[in-house]
């Protein structure tokens, strides 16, 4: 009787199992690959200890949440629909939606294209897993957009906006932006915190962030008109 040594057993092992991998072209999840991915979502999204809303929800422990669910953050009546007809992020919920957030939910005001390749989804949702299942092992949230990023003078946070006068120049954004924040190919820019707001319109201005129609519009635009649609786009619907 022959016996089987350890070493061709492995072997034998990792050779069937090469195989499989080959066959079915399944590779691991790479979460540290999907934590560089994410970058793309930490503009508007923070996670991480101590993360908070920004331009959208943060997204700790967003594997089972019902879609449009969390307190404080204000969602797109589009989202709230999506949750109270029973949409709950899932692996298989979040890899749809980040590959074309408008097909899963149409009129959200995600202002996000999508992400094609299923393998970077699949990476990019091991990333989020991480920060699903333990509270204390979290690393602490990392911030969505700062001054620095953009080369922008701090002080340009400090000037203060007039919520009447954004409303007087704010018809001239919603010949394009709509109202209501709804994304149809134009982004959203309603409920957006202020000093987000400010620093990308301030980035426009000064030529950091290239667009040719909104770089015209903003370098038009004074410290204080920018800071006063800010504050303007900022309140909600409602309230405005
Ligand atoms: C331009 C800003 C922006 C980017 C970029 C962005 N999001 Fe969002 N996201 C939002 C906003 C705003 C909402 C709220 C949408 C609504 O209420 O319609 C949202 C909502 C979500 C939700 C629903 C959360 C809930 O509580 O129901 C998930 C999940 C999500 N985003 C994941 C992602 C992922 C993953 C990425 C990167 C691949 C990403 N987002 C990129 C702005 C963004
Ligand atoms: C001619 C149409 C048009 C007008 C008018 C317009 N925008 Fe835009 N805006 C756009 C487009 C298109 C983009 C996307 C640009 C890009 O990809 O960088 C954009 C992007 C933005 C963004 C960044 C959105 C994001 O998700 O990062 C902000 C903020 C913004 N606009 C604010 C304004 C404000 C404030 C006004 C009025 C003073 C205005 N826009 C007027 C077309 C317009």
């Amino acid at each position: 009787m022959t016996r089987i040594t350890k070493p061709t057993g492995f072997a034998t092992i990792a050779l069937a199992l090469l195989a499989v991998l080959v066959a079915t072209g399944a590779r691991g999840a790479d979460a540290q690959r999907g934590k560089a991915l994410y970058q793309e979502c930490k503009r508007c999204h923070q996670a991480g200890r101590g993360a908070k809303h920004r331009i959208g929800p943060h997204l700790n422990d967003v594997f089972g949440r019902r879609a449009g669910s969390l307190a404080n953050f204000r969602y797109s009546p589009a989202m709230k629909k999506a949750g109270a007809g029973g949409l709950v992020w899932t692996e298989k919920t979040l890899d749809a939606f980040a590959a074309n957030p408008r097909k899963v939910v149409p009129r959200s005001r995600m202002s996000y294209a999508g992400m094609t390749a299923a393998g970077d989804r699949t990476d990019l949702l091991a990333w989020l897993r991480t920060l699903s299942a333990s509270r204390s092992g979290l690393p602490a949230a990392e911030p969505t957009m700062t001054v620095e990023e953009f080369g922008l003078d701090p002080r340009l946070l400090a000037v203060a906006g007039d919520p009447e006068y954004g409303a007087y120049l704010a018809s001239e954004c919603t010949t394009c932006h709509r109202p209501d924040g709804a994304d149809e190919g134009i982004p959203s820019i309603v409920g957006w915190p202020v000093e987000d707001f400010v620093i990308t319109l301030q980035a426009y201005k000064r030529g950091k962030r290239r667009h040719q129609a909104m770089q015209t519009i903003a370098k038009r635009l004074s410290d204080e008109e920018i800071a006063s649609l800010a504050v303007y786009f900022g309140r909600p619907l409602a309230g405005r």
